[in-house]
């Protein structure tokens, strides 16, 4: 039974385990990024050195969590969709992006109802990064 109250003030950031449980979960998804075989053209859409990527998802996720606003405070606004458009982003990439957030999320230390709440609200900007993608390229 999904919890009711994430999505609201904080309860998502806090599940997520503040921002140290924020960056166990981005290492993990990186690291799937750069080991499975489904994900390999998009982490070569990505700088070699993954550390700065890694500490923006964080900040963002963070601030989208309901927790605090990092990515803001460090880097100024962005809008998800909109930045994304210059990468070739179809069905396949953003499947490969959602695979290695299912599986970094499953080893998490969530509850289920968490982790399944987590990568349901993942797949909207996803979906919609692929959408604005579709837009420009046709
Ligand atoms: C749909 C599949 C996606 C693909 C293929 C993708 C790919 C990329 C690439 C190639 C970059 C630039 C490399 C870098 O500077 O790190 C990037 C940056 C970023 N992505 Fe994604 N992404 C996807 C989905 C998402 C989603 C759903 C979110 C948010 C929930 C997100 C958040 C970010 C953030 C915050 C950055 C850093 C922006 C910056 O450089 O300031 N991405 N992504």
């Amino acid at each position: 039974m999904p919890n009711p109250s994430y999505g609201t003030l904080d309860a998502s950031y806090q599940a997520a385990g503040q921002l140290a449980g924020i960056t166990a979960l981005v290492d993990a998804f990186y690291g799937y990024m750069e080991t499975l075989p489904e994900a390999a053209k998009i982490r070569a859409m990505h700088p070699q050195d993954l550390a700065e990527s890694r500490r923006k998802l964080s900040y963002f996720l963070s601030g989208w969590l309901g927790g605090p606003k990092l990515y803001a405070e460090h880097y100024g606004g962005i809008r998800i969709p909109l930045f994304h458009k210059p990468f070739p982003i179809g069905d396949a990439e953003r499947d490969a992006w959602l695979l290695c957030m299912q599986k970094a999320i499953a080893e998490q230390p969530y509850t289920d109802d968490f982790k399944e709440y987590l990568l349901t609200q993942l797949r909207v900007p996803a979906e919609r990064i692929r959408q604005v993608n579709v837009t420009q390229q046709r």
